[in-house]
């Protein structure tokens, strides 16, 4: 039995960042509390494997007072639904009631374009009066940053890959995979760099910011892999064989080339910072962070009778649905070259 002599809690705990970070934290020693809106489908049940030191609250950011009552006195809180200025304003209200915290953010944050490569965390981020996603960041950000004696954390991750997550872009490969398709083409010749983030490394950093609090902003992002990397290396780990044909400029209108990293100009985090202040290291090396993915995905999807489309809906919101797997546009383009 192991002891908990720390207790953190950790707001939108059922999610990806959520589970992977109650694992680091109840491995290190907590008493993990996740807190979520519905039931929780898997419940700590007594004695259930990998549930030992957690259990859950039902609670809604947005009953503040809810809220703090649930957060009051913990050693660490994490955040990984705050997403705007009024968030922050909650959080800030912990400071000298809580231990520490960290919070999630974004990469979204950083003003572009002119990014340099790598991006420190010194680069600005957005500034403007709207109620988008990267500007309520950003704003999130500031409010935090700005609030005298809180010890809070922020983590800018990149797009996250992880078991739980609705918005899977390594699915683009997996499923491939899973079709036995022969090749993929890739738009952008393949090169491009857009930061992804597992939350098994997202946890680790979590760790490492709650044994060492402070008022920070740390990138969090996986080793610059292109996407023709990260395909080829989701194909081995999976055991397929398939050549990676890629082609100059934008995917097309039929969806042929298509990867939501595709961008013109790489975007690559700096984790220089990470290193140097807390000594940060990958906990788990990306291949092993592909396959805990993938063990959870392909079941998932299976379950859902195979509509992923249910399971990764974030896909859909973000692309619409077709332009994900354009097999047929992916043929013709293959004859046509081989002709
Ligand atoms: N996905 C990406 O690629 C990406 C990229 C960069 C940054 N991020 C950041 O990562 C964070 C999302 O983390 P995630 O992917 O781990 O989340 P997630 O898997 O979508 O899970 C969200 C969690 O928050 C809970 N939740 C949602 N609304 C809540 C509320 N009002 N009150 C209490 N709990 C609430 C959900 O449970 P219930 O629904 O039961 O409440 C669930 O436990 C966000 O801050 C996002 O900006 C994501």
């Amino acid at each position: 039995m192991t002891v908990h002599d720390r207790r953190a809690f950790i707001i939108g705990g059922t999610g990806q960042i959520g589970r992977a970070t109650a694992a680091r934290l109840t491995a290190a020693g907590y008493a993990v509390t996740l807190g979520h809106r519905r039931p929780r489908p898997d419940a700590a049940k007594p004695g259930a494997a990998g549930l030992d030191g957690i259990t859950s609250v039902q609670v809604d950011r947005a009953d503040t007072e809810a809220l703090l009552r649930a957060l009051d006195g913990h050693d660490l809180v994490v955040d990984t639904v705050a997403f705007t200025p009024l968030h922050g304003a909650q959080l800030a209200q912990l400071a000298g009631r809580v231990g520490s915290l960290v919070v999630i953010s974004s990469g979204a944050v950083y003003q572009a374009p002119g990014l340099p490569v790598p991006i420190p965390e010194t680069w600005p981020t957005i500034e403007r009066d709207t109620h988008d996603y990267p500007a309520g960041k950003a704003a999130l950000e500031r409010r935090l940053l700005a609030t005298p004696g809180l010890p809070v954390s922020i983590l800018r991750t990149g797009v996250l890959h992880g078991p739980y997550g609705t918005s899977l872009d390594h699915w683009s490969f997996i499923k491939r995979a899973l079709d036995k398709r022969p090749y993929v083409v890739i738009a952008q010749d393949g090169r491009s760099r857009f930061p992804t983030s597992a939350v098994a490394n997202v946890a680790e950093l979590i760790h490492l910011c709650a044994r060492r609090p402070g008022a920070r902003v740390l990138n969090v992002a996986d080793d610059p892999l292109t996407v023709a990397e990260i395909g080829a290396r989701i194909f081995a780990v999976m055991g397929h064989e398939a050549e990676i044909i890629t082609f100059a400029g934008p995917s097309r209108p039929d969806g042929l080339g298509f990867n939501p990293w595709n961008v013109p100009e790489p975007i690559v985090f700096s984790m220089d910072k990470a290193r140097a202040e807390l000594g940060y290291r990958p906990a788990v090396p990306y291949d092993d962070a592909l396959r805990q993915v993938i063990e959870w995905a392909v079941p998932a999807v299976s379950e859902a009778g195979g509509r992923w489309q249910e399971v990764f809906p974030d896909l859909i919101d973000r692309h619409g649905p077709d332009v994900w797997f354009p097999y047929a546009a992916e043929d013709a383009y293959v004859a046509g070259a081989t002709r």
